[in-house]
């Protein structure tokens, strides 16, 4: 039995409401207590109130001193591809000299240099990889994270990918269908040992499976043989799609009832109708269109129609190296036209429900997980409005102080 107290906090802010995922105008509505404090028991939530309420806490409570300071919850990363090994420094070179990311692909190297290095590194090194990543994210106020395999493309390497990201206490998904790795012909020679040799034991790892739908990569046809082999197995589904190219993904998204399709920086007028009038998640991921220097995924269209939109980072180390999920909530509110209440609920709430966790994560509320963010700061706001800003002072999980600044 261990109890947590913040008390004394200026302001305790969660997105507002019972239920998930949060549509249209109620994804901006947001539940503020000022002076307030949050009790936890035992990994959970237990009262959340203002000060003038809070009855005699038990002695044996750790106390956290949230005087000019703002809590919300923890926040959550719907989409990464945080286990990798090595870097693409040199590629970042080439791209800001003028060379495109598709071009560089095409020629083996992209996602397929992090393939190379994720094949040399060994479970060891993975998992240590992880390791490091998962402590940027959290010191960045992110408490649930999910992690891509993805960059193995053999059985071997993606099951290493699984079990570290596991391990780490990250959910998992099986991107089996990232790149056709250079062994294999084609798409189709590579799916038949993907599907074969690895979605078994992928599927005892992972929630979900993911497909890279794109030119160059995995095309409609290869993508719906993917997935509904993933579906059959009990994985969700997830896509990666209209990065580049429109190419159908959302209506296959639709069609197989998948829980999100993540980028949409290509989505037309008809892609957010599909999307608005479905269950399907639209992930967004502005620092990869900023990375790439792609135009923004139309946020503001997507949650007026009435989409479920959650935020994410897409850490990776080539077109979005940046595991800071603040960050990604300054450019939804500077180049995507949300409202930070908006993007504060796509990155906790919403993500949640993407990650099918909505019922005890993404909000401060009885009930719910204890993972909570402290910021040094008694307004929210600065994190979305301080772009680069280091406002996360204390971060909370499971009850217990995980990171202090
Ligand atoms: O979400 N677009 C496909 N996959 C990743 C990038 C992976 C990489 O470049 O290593 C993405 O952007
Ligand atoms: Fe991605």
């Amino acid at each position: 039995m261990s109890a947590l107290l913040l008390r004394d906090l200026a302001q305790v802010v969660s997105p507002a409401g019972d239920g998930a995922p949060l549509r249209g105008a109620r994804l901006r509505e947001l539940h503020v207590v000022e002076h307030a404090y949050v009790i936890c028991e035992d990994g959970r939530i237990v009262g959340v109130g203002p000060m003038s309420e809070l009855r005699p806490p038990r002695d044996d409570v750790r106390e956290v001193d949230g005087r000019g300071r703002a809590a919300l919850p923890g926040l959550v990363d719907c989409h990464t591809h945080a286990c990798f090994a090595g870097d693409r420094a040199a590629e970042f070179e080439l791209r800001a000299g003028g060379a495109g990311y598709e071009e560089l692909h095409a020629v083996g190297g992209g996602i397929l240099s992090t393939v190379r290095a994720t094949r040399a590194a060994g479970a060891d090194a993975l998992a240590a990889a992880v390791a490091r990543h998962r402590g940027w994210m959290r010191a960045h106020g992110t408490t649930t994270w999910e992690a891509k395999s993805g960059y193995g493309l053999d059985r071997e390497t993606e099951l290493a990918q699984l079990r570290a990201v596991r391990e780490a206490g990250g959910v998992a998904t099986w991107l089996g269908a990232h790149a056709v790795p250079p062994e294999f012909e084609d798409a189709d020679a590579y799916l038949d040992f993907a599907l074969h040799d690895v979605l078994p034991e992928a599927a005892r790892i992972a929630e979900a499976a993911d497909v890279f739908l794109e030119r160059g990569a995995f095309d409609a046809v290869q993508s719906r043989r993917y997935l509904e082999a993933c579906r059959e197995a009990g994985l969700e589904l997830r896509l990666h799609a209209d990065q580049f190219t429109e190419s159908g993904g959302v209506g296959l998204a639709v069609e197989l009832g998948a829980r999100s399709v993540d980028h949409l920086e290509s989505t037309g007028p008809g892609g957010v109708r599909l999307l608005a009038a479905s269950d399907v998640a639209a992930v967004l991921l502005p620092v990869a269109a900023l990375f790439l220097g792609r135009p923004m995924p139309p946020a503001r269209e997507l949650v007026d129609a009435g989409a479920i939109v959650a935020l994410a980072t897409d850490f990776n180390p080539g077109s979005a190296y940046c595991e800071s999920l603040p960050v990604a909530m300054s450019l939804a509110c500077t180049q995507m036209g949300l409202a930070p209440a908006e993007a504060l609920a796509a990155c906790t709430l919403n993500a949640a429900h993407v990650l099918g966790r909505a019922h005890r994560v993404g909000r401060v509320a009885p009930g719910f997980a204890a993972d909570i963010v402290v910021l040094d700061v008694p307004d929210w706001r600065y994190l979305a409005y301080h772009l680069g800003g280091e406002h996360v002072a204390v971060v909370i999980e499971d009850g217990e102080v995980a990171w202090e600044r």
